[in-house]
């Protein structure tokens, strides 16, 4: 699973947050009471509508304002029934400041999930005609309740999933919040929406008699996609691979925390490799066998130093004022611990370890031999 970045500031947006605040907080003697956000899926609906709330809640809130948020939910047999009008007043009871508030939003939550009766329940799909208004005017009941002298501005997130009962309570609501200062917000998915023609037909008798005013949410410029790149991503990126990032998810801001994820991870993975590769290879160098001559004592050393330039087993023992015997055991040793069959191979070895110099360089450094120790504690093999 691919984890969610999210960017903590708001990228972007300022036309579109103030044209809906301006519509939500309406022209003196409004009396359209909806606002839709509109826009395709991970443009940024929902992100605006928390944008919303923040910027009621902190300055510039106008006194009694009471920002309440349901959301439509696609179960598995489509949309559940009234998720979204649940949610709004589980908000509406906890902004209830007085007692008679909380009554009236208990009294309309209680119809939703409290109550053991199937007509009531069957009232909240919108299917038993007979008592239909029952749970419509309970719900309003807690709205005007908890707007009590102020508002309540009470918006309806992904109407395009909504069920029958929501659709009814909108079309309701709509009518009847007329005249009030409280708001109906409703955000969906454009296309989706058109699809289901019963969300189309009420959302066009609403543009036609009740809207307020409509706010499109369309994709970021790639100046704004290529901050929020920068604004997700764990480390600085190079400004060509955000640009690439921004253009490939076309600006739109779901796409491109996706894109951003995927990458973050891609790149966990390859360094997760790359660090199981360097163990792997410290653990090759630990391994008392194979061509790393440090592995050798410092005689052996020399010895093998001697064997890369080409010295016989008698010339070795004589640099070294040891006998043919003793310089014949230490290259069999050696041969032992490199795992090579030959002197040849060994020759090989040390020069691959830089135990052997050139002639140039030898002659450079003063030392008589071609010799060098290219170990780490080379000070304390020089040859003698
Ligand atoms: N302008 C923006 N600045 C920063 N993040 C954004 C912006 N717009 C959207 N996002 C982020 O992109 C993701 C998708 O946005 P969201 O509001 O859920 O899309 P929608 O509701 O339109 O499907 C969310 O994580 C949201 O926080
Ligand atoms: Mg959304």
């Amino acid at each position: 699973m691919t984890r969610r970045l999210v960017s903590p500031t708001l990228i972007g947006r300022s036309a579109e947050l103030a044209t809906l605040r301006a519509a939500v907080d309406g022209r003196e003697g409004e009396t359209r009471p909806v606002v839709f956000v509109r826009g395709d899926a991970g443009a940024g609906k929902s992100r605006l509508l928390d944008e919303l709330r923040r910027s009621l809640d902190d300055g510039g809130r106008r006194p009694g304002t009471v920002f309440a948020l349901g959301h439509c939910v696609l179960g598995v047999d489509g949309a559940l029934p009234c998720a979204a009008v649940v949610e709004l007043l589980d908000d509406l009871g906890r902004a209830a400041q007085e007692q008679a508030m909380r009554e009236s939003v208990d009294a309309a939550r209680q119809l939703f999930v409290g109550e053991p009766d199937a007509a009531i329940a069957a009232d909240a799909a919108g299917t038993a005609p007979a008592g239909a208004m029952r749970w419509l005017e309970a719900v309003l009941g807690a709205v005007q309740a908890v707007a009590g002298d102020g508002r309540v501005v009470l918006a309806i997130d992904d109407v395009q999933w909504a069920d029958a009962g929501t659709i009814d309570l909108i079309a309701f609501l709509a009518r009847r919040l007329a005249r009030s200062p409280s708001v109906l917000l409703l955000a969906y998915r454009e296309r989706e929406a058109r699809l289901r023609p019963e969300v189309a037909r009420c959302l066009d008798d609403l543009e036609t008699s009740w809207l307020r005013d409509s706010v499109f949410i369309s994709y970021l410029g790639d100046r704004e996609a290529v901050q929020l790149v920068d604004a997700i991503a764990a480390a600085p990126m190079p400004r060509e691979r955000a640009i690439r990032i921004a253009r490939r998810a076309g600006g739109n801001p779901l796409f491109l925390e996706q894109l951003v994820a995927a990458e973050a991870e891609a790149e966990a993975v390859a360094q997760q490799e790359e660090e199981a590769e360097s163990v792997a290879a410290a653990a090759d160098r630990v391994q008392p066998e194979g061509i790393y001559p440090w592995h050798l004592s410092d005689r052996e050393r020399e010895v093998l130093a001697l064997v890369g330039a080409g010295r016989t087993n008698r010339e070795i023992a004589e640099s070294l004022f040891i006998t043919d015997k003793t310089a014949s055991s230490h290259v069999t040793h050696i041969l032992d611990k490199l795992g090579v069959d030959s002197r040849v191979e060994a020759a090989l070895a040390a020069a691959a370890a830089g135990l052997v110099r050139t002639e140039q360089e030898g002659a450079e450094s003063g030392l008589d031999g071609d010799i060098f120790q290219g170990s780490p504690d080379a000070g304390r093999a020089r040859p003698r």
